[in-house]
């Protein structure tokens, strides 16, 4: 199959949105990474998805809406929270998971009774998603346990020829994935920390919620957390202080090292390259190693990394291999 790569237009967005509806998977950029879009009603479309991506199949997948018009075909019971944070925060990146109709296909849900909703706040998926005229689901376009692709270049990385379309947006913005919060739990729970913070979902609910467990696990409730994620082909090593990443590589295998660090190294520290580390520009640095096929990934977590549970769970991932 030959990939079409789109620059986005109205003619274009038409295009793409006719193969959609033919049951074709067209990847399109969001503000957080690029999504691997298929219709939502469509099964056959839906089952692509997970055979491309390598994606095991009780991992479910977000709808995503461009209005809010949209949601009644897929979502029933709304609680009073999703009516106040899809006030506040749609379009952006958060999903919020709520009970399911009838119509949303069992291979969306991943055989639960919720479906997880999101309005990316990007203008050609939002034109996309109306043209198409009904939610798409869309994971990220990254074959299966790769870093999820924040630009064009890395959706044709994976996915050149495995799909009939990519819309070629630019670099997303924020980087990482939306925040996943469950609403229909007792208490609301952050399934996925993302750009949306739980202090400022706790603030426009006036209570306190719940953020499972970072680590993954076998009985974590969104089940794509229990698989591996996020991971370069690099070994990673976290360190605090510049005396955790003794011995120092020797000067013979520097280039085999990259340091992210928002932190500048000191003279001592053998390392050829050094990368800002930010939420922007983690899947890219991931990526960018994989290319130059460098051997180690070392971290530091200074402390405003550490505050940010969005960018140290995708850390805390990568390094889990
Ligand atoms: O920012 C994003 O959310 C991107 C862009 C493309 O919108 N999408 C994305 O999709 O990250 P994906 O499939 O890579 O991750 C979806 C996450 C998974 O962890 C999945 O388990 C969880 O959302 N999820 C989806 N539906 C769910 C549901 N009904 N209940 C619990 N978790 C759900
Ligand atoms: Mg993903």
């Amino acid at each position: 199959m030959n990939t079409l790569v789109f620059q986005p237009t109205q003619e274009t967005i038409i295009q793409a949105a006719q193969l959609l509806r033919q049951g074709e998977l067209v990847a399109f950029p969001t503000e957080t990474v690029y999504g691997l879009g298929a219709c939502i009603f469509n099964h056959a479309a839906i089952k692509k998805i997970y055979d491309v991506k390598g994606r095991p199949q009780d991992n479910p997948l977000i709808a995503h809406i461009s209005n809010l018009n949209q949601i009644n075909s897929i979502a029933k019971d709304l609680p009073d929270s999703f009516h106040i944070l899809a006030h506040a925060l749609f379009p952006g990146p958060l999903t919020l998971v709520v009970p399911k109709t009838e119509r949303v296909p069992d291979i969306v849900s991943g055989g639960t009774q919720t479906v997880a909703i999101r309005m990316p706040n990007h203008e050609v998926a939002l034109a996309l998603i109306t043209a198409t005229g009904e939610p798409l689901v869309a994971p990220s376009a990254n074959l299966s346990g790769k870093p999820s692709p924040t630009t064009a270049t890395d959706v044709l990385e994976d996915m050149n020829g495995k799909i009939a379309a990519l819309i070629d947006g630019g670099t997303s913005t924020i980087g990482i994935e939306s925040t996943v919060l469950d609403l229909t739990s007792e208490v609301p729970t952050i399934l996925r920390p993302g750009a949306v913070t739980k202090p400022q979902i706790e603030a426009l609910l006036s209570r306190t919620i719940n953020e499972s467990s970072v680590s993954v696990t076998e009985e974590a409730k969104a089940p794509g957390m229990k698989y591996r994620h996020y991971a370069p082909l690099a070994h990673i090593q976290l360190i605090e202080s510049w005396e955790d990443m003794l011995p120092i590589p020797d000067s013979t295998d520097e280039g085999q090292f990259l340091l992210l660090s928002n932190i500048p190294r000191p003279s001592q520290v053998n390392i050829k390259e050094q990368l800002p580390l930010s939420m922007a520009s983690i899947y890219q640095a991931f990526r960018y190693a994989d290319r130059q096929g460098i051997r180690s990934i070392i971290i530091f977590l200074d402390q405003d990394t550490k505050n940010n549970a969005g960018l140290m769970n995708r850390i805390e991932k990568a390094a889990l291999k």
